[in-house]
């Protein structure tokens, strides 16, 4: 662990990072702030990473990070886990893209099948973003309705329709390049609220899917939004791009007992490598079907190219990882994992009398500190520096627990965590 030295934190910190601040030198010339997803920009610069393993992952700088970013949520086995880069390295050598099908997407669906209580057929796309906008554009084509109900601050990715009811003013997109015309197709209301999803469904008739994350949604809503919904023929979407495979292997719809029309996934879904896919009612999906009726075939269906839909690479990854967390006793390591870390930074947080809470579910951790000095993105910054210096990586807000991180990972990461909050607290931040 660093010692605890003069200067101020962001200094401290950037002495030992001279390789990253380089690279972040060369990547402001070529992207726009520098960074390639915007999760990644930081002030004064982000870390490059070289490598990974496990639950670590090391800069160019040779600093160490047990990692708790966990590849956005896709790494619940942790990175590289032997199986999947066996898998996806054999893949590599017969062939990366073969214009044509082959038996590893196959059996990947059959997989997805299985698990997922809703997935009666299903679909490949190649990100959660393309995941949630074909699961939207398949409630309005069944339905022949327009609209779609989505819950406040609830994230589906980047495409046109999901920047809305991100922040207040909700009818608001969070992007500019938004078609006017689309604010009369989105509309929003807050999350576990029943009665205003009752008003909205009551007062909008043309609502073709209501789309939504189950986090910590608890069985009781979801139900009630379940019995709402089938009662108005409206398309329930469940988004388990993050929560899929996580909450138990069969996502939150089997954690919850609630199942959907449609889910969407990505992340865990395919082992690593890039992919996204729908699972849902077959006689939704049918909706992509090719048929002998040249009226379906120009008027009737929805079309669904996409160069790399349940390629080669994501397949293998896919299977590989699919085979191992439909293991319960995958999801319940990582979360009683999630839950010593609870307590431990809950303990660390009492003992230095900081108002903050860790909580969250499952293997999904989150930090609040209600009365940080700092706000917003500049205190999480300032967070993840201080953690970064004790030797964790992760986004500033909630960490995302794998199976494979240890006893002496949670002791090092409570431990870094005792550090950071004291860090912060003689920076001011705090
Ligand atoms: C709940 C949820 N939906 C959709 C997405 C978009 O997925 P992708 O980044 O693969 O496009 C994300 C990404 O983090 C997500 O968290």
């Amino acid at each position: 662990m660093a010692q605890v030295r003069h200067g101020t934190l962001v200094e401290r910190w950037s002495e030992r990072r001279p390789g990253s601040a380089a690279l972040y030198r060369r990547a402001r010339a070529v992207f726009p702030s520098g960074v390639t997803h915007d999760a990644r920009y930081m002030e004064p610069f982000p870390i490059y990473i070289t490598r990974a393993q496990g639950s670590r992952k090391w800069d160019v700088d040779g600093n160490e990070y047990i990692d708790y970013w966990s590849g956005h949520g896709a790494l619940l086995l942790g990175h590289n886990y032997p199986p999947i880069c066996e898998a996806v390295v054999e893949q590599a050598r017969k062939g990366t893209h073969y214009g044509a099908c082959h038996e590893l997407e196959v059996e990947w669906g059959e997989l997805v099948h299985q698990i997922v209580p809703s997935a009666e057929k299903v679909k490949f796309f190649s990100s959660g973003t393309e995941a949630t906008l074909m699961a939207m554009r398949l409630a309005r084509a069944f339905t022949g309705r327009d609209k779609i109900l989505k819950i406040q601050g609830h994230f589906h990715g980047w495409h046109d329709y999901a920047t809305f009811a991100m922040t207040p003013p909700y009818e608001e997109p969070v992007s500019r390049g938004i078609p006017r015309v689309l604010r009369e197709t989105m509309i929003s209301v807050p999350f576990k609220d029943i009665e205003a999803l009752r008003a909205a469904l009551d007062a909008n008739p043309d609502v073709a899917g209501l789309i939504m994350l189950c986090n910590g949604a608890g069985t009781e809503y979801l139900q009630q939004v379940r019995q709402l919904t089938r009662e108005r023929g409206v398309i329930l979407i469940f988004d388990e791009v993050v929560t899929g495979f996580r909450y138990a292997p069969g996502g939150c719809q089997e954690y919850y007992g609630v199942t959907p029309d449609l889910t969407t996934m990505a992340k865990i879904l395919a082992g690593g490598l890039p992919g996204g896919a729908i699972g849902g009612r077959a006689d939704i999906l049918a909706l992509l079907e090719f048929r002998d009726d040249p009226q379906w075939m120009r008027f009737g269906r929805i079309n669904h190219p996409g160069t790399f839909n349940a390629n080669p690479l994501s397949a293998a990854a896919g299977v590989a990882c699919l085979k191992i967390v439909r293991d319960p006793s995958v999801q319940r390591k990582a979360a009683e994992t999630a839950d010593r870390l609870r307590a431990g930074f809950n303990e660390v947080l009492k003992r230095r009398g900081v108002n903050g809470e860790a909580g969250g579910e499952v293997s999904l951790l989150s930090l609040s500190f209600p009365e940080a000095r700092l706000k917003g993105r500049a205190f999480s910054d300032r967070l993840r520096m201080a953690m970064q210096i004790g030797g964790v990586d992760f986004n500033g807000s909630g960490m995302i627990v794998s199976a494979v991180h240890s006893d002496e990972d949670v002791a090092r990461t409570v431990e870094a965590f005792d550090q950071a909050i004291g860090l912060l607290q003689e920076d001011g931040a705090l």
